[in-house]
């Protein structure tokens, strides 16, 4: 795969609450350290917490992916920001959109002259795993990474994934990543003051500060096994 062909990152998972805009929010901050020019597709229309979170620092765009519309949006997008990187924050309620409209996206990606890569968050239940199995379909060609959100427990308590026929297919293009979990009280003032982690890190009291730098270096190191050149 050439890996000078500009990313779309589409952070996944289908489920409410399982992590997809915390996720969303890191990669945003770790690409933003490395000097990536990125830009924001926010299609949770309804909640849309990652683009109030950092549209004062990159360029942000917002598309409702159950309508063909919303697809058209976001393929144009990708067109006109050919120079950038794409991070795509997605809605739980979207993998309706995604098996009828995703195959959009799917088919103009060799002329956007793009790679899709998806963070797949999951949380350990058994439904987690069934969504990526559907958006797999309309997606053949992703490189699709699978992220065990800390909040829910550490890697060995994620025995159904650990178990899965998903794991295997996953792992044969793509990694299976644990995200760190933040303590809540620094994860409650990210949601209710809407920082961006950048802007957390200047703002919050210094032990809310500390925590937060300890969780920063911790998917730093997951995110950079991953990107090899932002
Ligand atoms: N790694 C984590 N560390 C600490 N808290 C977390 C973590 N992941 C999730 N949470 C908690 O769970 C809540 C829901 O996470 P988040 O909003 O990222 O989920 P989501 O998948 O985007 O949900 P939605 O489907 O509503 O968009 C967060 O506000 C936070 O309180
Ligand atoms: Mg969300």
């Amino acid at each position: 795969m050439d890996t000078t062909i500009n990313p779309i990152y589409i952070v996944g998972g289908s489920k409410g609450g399982v992590g997809k805009s915390m996720v969303a929010l890191a990669l945003v901050d770790h690409l933003q350290r490395r000097d990536a020019n990125i830009v924001l597709m926010e299609t949770d229309t309804s909640n849309p917490d990652v683009m109030k979170a950092v549209h004062d620092e990159i360029e942000c765009a917002a598309f409702d992916l159950d309508e063909a519309d919303g697809w058209i949006g976001l393929v144009n997008f990708c067109d006109t920001h050919r120079d950038a990187v794409v991070i795509i924050n997605t809605a739980a309620r979207n993998q309706a959109g995604v098996a009828r409209y995703g195959a959009m996206l799917a088919s103009t990606l060799e002329e956007l002259s793009r790679r899709l890569v998806v963070f797949w968050v999951i949380n350990r239940q058994r439904d987690s795993l069934e969504l990526l199995r559907e958006f797999g379909t309309t997606f053949p060609n992703a490189t699709t990474h699978v992220v065990r959100n800390g909040y829910f427990g550490t890697a060995d308590k994620f025995t159904l994934y650990k178990d899965s026929n998903v794991r295997k297919s996953v792992e044969a293009k793509g990694k299976s990543l644990d995200f760190p979990d933040l303590a809540d009280r620094v994860s409650d003032d990210l949601r209710s003051q809407r920082l961006s982690i950048s802007k957390a890190a200047e703002t919050l009291p210094i032990g809310q500060r500390a925590e937060l730098l300890r969780w920063r270096a911790l998917y730093d190191t997951m995110f950079a096994g991953v990107i090899s050149d932002a």
